[in-house]
C-alpha cells in the first residue's frame, strides 16, 4: 500500500492508494472511527457497483450503517439535494462523534464534504474517492462546496477529510470519457511539476498498460497535489499553479454552457492554447506545443478549438469567480515539468487567447 500524509498546520491525514482496497475498508476504517454509526453518501452509478460491498465490509465489522444513494450528475451539488441529505442524516441519528463517508467522484465528494462540515457544526468525513479526477484531485486539499443556481462552487468552505482511501481498481468501472477526463489532469501535473510523469505518459502502450502503472500515476498526482496544497491550503498563491489550462478552459465549459465539454476536456483546450500562444511569444519552450498536442490525442482528448467569438470567451473569463479585479493570474509553462503563476493586467489576456 502506498501512503502519503498530508500535513497542515490544524489539520494532517493519510491518503492510502492500493489496488483492491476497497476489500479491507471495514478494517481500516474501524481503525479510525470508534462511533457506531456511519452513513455513506455516493450516487446510482457508483452504487450499483460498490454501494452494497462497502456498506457490507463496514457491518461486517460492526458499524451500523446507513446509505443516501443521490442521482450522479452536477445537479445534485445543489442545495435542494443537500437539504434532503441534511434531513436523512438527522433522520438517521448522526451525532458530530460519528462518521460520513463519500463514496463517489467529484460531486460526491464536494457535496459530501460540505454536508460534512456544516451538519451540527461539523461531522467527521472520510473520502473513497472512485473517478480519477476525484482519486487525484478533489478528494485531497479540504476544498468543499455546492453550486448554486448562478455559478458553481459559489458556497463552500475548505473542511479536510480524516483520510482519503484510493483504490484504483474501480476505475475499471468508470465511464471512458470521465477517465480521459481526469487524463487531462494527470497531464495537467505533468505539465507543471513532473516531466518524468509526462514522459511515463508517453511511453505507455494503451489502456491496460495504463491501468497496470495506474497507483504509481496516482502516487505521483497526489504528491503534487499535496506538496501545493501544504504550501498554500487557502488557495491565495501556489496553489493556482493547479489552474493550468483552467483560465480558458472554464470560460469554454461556460461558453457551451457546461454541455459540450467536460471539465478535464475543455481543461486539455486550455492547456494547449494559453501553451500554443506563450510559445510565440517566446515565455514557453520551443516544442513544449506540439508535445502537448501528441500526449492529449494519445489520451483521446480534443486539443484544438476555433474561437470564433473571443469577446464570449473574454467575457466568461471575467465572470469566474477567480478573476475578480484588475489583474488576473494565468498559469504558462517555462517547459514541461515547469509551470509558472504570471500576474497580467486584465486587457492582456487577449493576448493568449
Ligand atoms: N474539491 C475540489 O478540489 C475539486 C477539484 C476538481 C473538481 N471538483 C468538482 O468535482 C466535480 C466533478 O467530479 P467528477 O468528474 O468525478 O464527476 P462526477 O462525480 O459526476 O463523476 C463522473 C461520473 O462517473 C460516475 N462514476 C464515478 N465513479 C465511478 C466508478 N468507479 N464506476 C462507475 N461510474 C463512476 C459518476 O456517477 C458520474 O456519472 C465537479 O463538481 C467539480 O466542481 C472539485
Amino acid at each position: 500500500m502506498k501512503e502519503l500524509g498530508i500535513n497542515l498546520i490544524e489539520n494532517s491525514y493519510p491518503i492510502y492508494i492500493k489496488k483492491g482496497l476497497i476489500d479491507s475498508i471495514g478494517e481500516e476504517i474501524k481503525k479510525i472511527s470508534t462511533n457506531k454509526k456511519i452513513a455513506i453518501i455516493t450516487d446510482e452509478n457508483v452504487d450499483k457497483f460498490y454501494g452494497e460491498k462497502v456498506k457490507n465490509k463496514l457491518e461486517e465489522n460492526n458499524f451500523e450503517v446507513f446509505k443516501i444513494v443521490l442521482k450522479p450528475g452536477e445537479k445534485s451539488k445543489s442545495f435542494d439535494v443537500l437539504l434532503k441529505v441534511y434531513d436523512k442524516l438527522l433522520d438517521f441519528g448522526i451525532t458530530r462523534g460519528d462518521l460520513i463517508i463519500a463514496l463517489g467522484g467529484g460531486v460526491i465528494g464536494d457535496l459530501t464534504g460540505f454536508a460534512a462540515a456544516t451538519l451540527l457544526r461539523g461531522i467527521p468525513f472520510i473520502q473513497i474517492p472512485t473517478s480519477l479526477l476525484a482519486q487525484i484531485d478533489s478528494s485531497i486539499g479540504g476544498k468543499v462546496a455546492v453550486d448554486l443556481p448562478r455559478g458553481k462552487n459559489l458556497v463552500g468552505n475548505f473542511y479536510h477529510p480524516k483520510a482519503v482511501f484510493i483504490d484504483p481498481n474501480v476505475l475499471k468501472t468508470l465511464d471512458k470519457r470521465f477517465l480521459y477526463d481526469g487524463m487531462a489532469e494527470v497531464i495537467k501535473y505533468g505539465c507543471i511539476k513532473d516531466k518524468n510523469l509526462f514522459d511515463d505518459l508517453l511511453k505507455y502502450d494503451g489502456e491496460e498498460d495504463l491501468f497496470y502503472h495506474m497507483e504509481d500515476i496516482i502516487y505521483a498526482c497526489c504528491s503534487i497535489k499535496k506538496e501545493v496544497v501544504e504550501k498554500d491550503e487557502k488557495d491565495t498563491g501556489d496553489r493556482m499553479l493547479l489552474n493550468f489550462g483552467h483560465t480558458i478552459g472554464h470560460a469554454i465549459e461556460k461558453y457551451f454552457n457546461f454541455e459540450k465539454y467536460t471539465h478535464g476536456e475543455a481543461v486539455a483546450l486550455g492547456m494547449y492554447a494559453i501553451t500554443k500562444k506563450s510559445e510565440d511569444m517566446g515565455i514557453t519552450k520551443k516544442g513544449t506545443c506540439e508535445n502537448i498536442k501528441h500526449i492529449l490525442k494519445k489520451y483521446k482528448l480534443q486539443y484544438k478549438i476555433n474561437f470564433e467569438d473571443k469577446d464570449k470567451i473574454l467575457e466568461a473569463i471575467n465572470l469566474d469567480k477567480k478573476n475578480k479585479g484588475e489583474f488576473i493570474n494565468v498559469i504558462l509553462l517555462n517547459y514541461i515539468g515547469e509551470g509558472v503563476i504570471k500576474k497580467i493586467n486584465k486587457e492582456e489576456i487577449i493576448k493568449f487567447i
